[in-house]
């Protein structure tokens, strides 16, 4: 798959890495792309099969592009890339943040998910990668299990493609419902990190048991 990687911090620098890593093709957008690898976190060198550009260059013909910038970064960004997005499968990995680790679910009480689908109208927005800290997108797997990634969007074939590349890390990738779900998930990302941030630390992740 072709996917670009809209802000290359924690998260992202983490996610693109390990998908090229696993022979995808990544684009990192970056704004300052003279930067070369010092603008991906994560590593030294990149892999083979990543770049570093704009974030425009990055998503113009990608299949997929992962937003995975601060959230209040996240209407620039999105404005940035413009008609790159009309039909992409957009993943937010965004939590929507406020002041003092709050989640500023907006006077609708809508998801961030919800707001960027509002903002790239044309995209196929599916949320994942949320809910789990970024050392856990480097290894999902604890005691030999992997563990769990939720995903959800309205598009069906867009959540298949994502579902491939929460896969491909090593999550148990499971399927949330409709975007609206989002609300939900971002929920739990704020659950995630008040455990790990209220003494448990960032070695600590969820997973689905099944009877
Ligand atoms: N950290 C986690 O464990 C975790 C887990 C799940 C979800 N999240 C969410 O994922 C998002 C990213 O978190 P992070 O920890 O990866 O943050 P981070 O390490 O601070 O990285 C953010 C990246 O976004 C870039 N950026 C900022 N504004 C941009 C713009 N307008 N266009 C393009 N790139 C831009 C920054 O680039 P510069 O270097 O140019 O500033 C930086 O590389 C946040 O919304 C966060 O809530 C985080």
């Amino acid at each position: 798959m072709r996917i670009a990687v809209i802000g290359a911090g924690n998260v992202g620098g983490t996610l693109g890495r390990r998908w090229a890593q696993r022979g995808h093709e990544v684009a990192f957008g970056v704004r300052d792309p003279s930067r070369g690898a010092d603008a991906v976190k994560g590593g030294d060198a990149l892999p083979a099969g990543a770049s570093v550009v704009t974030p425009e260059e990055a998503a113009r013909g990608a299949d997929v592009v992962v937003l995975a910038t601060p959230w209040d970064a996240v209407p620039d960004a999105l404005r940035e890339l413009g008609p790159a997005l009309d039909g992409v499968v957009l993943v937010d990995a965004t939590n929507p943040l406020g002041p003092g680790l709050t989640l500023d679910v907006g006077p609708a009480c809508e998801s961030g998910a919800e707001r960027v689908q509002a903002l790239a109208p044309r995209a196929r927005v599916v949320k994942a990668f949320n809910t789990t800290g970024f050392s856990n997108m480097a290894d999902p797997v604890y005691g030999g299990e992997p563990t769990v990634m939720f995903y959800a969007g309205d598009d069906p074939e867009a959540k298949s493609a994502v579902r491939l590349l929460v896969a491909a890390l090593g999550f148990d990738a499971v399927d949330a419902g409709p975007l609206a779900r989002s609300r939900e998930l971002e929920h739990l990302a704020m659950l995630w990190i008040s455990l790990a941030f209220g003494g448990l630390g960032r070695d600590i992740a969820f997973r689905l048991v099944r009877r």
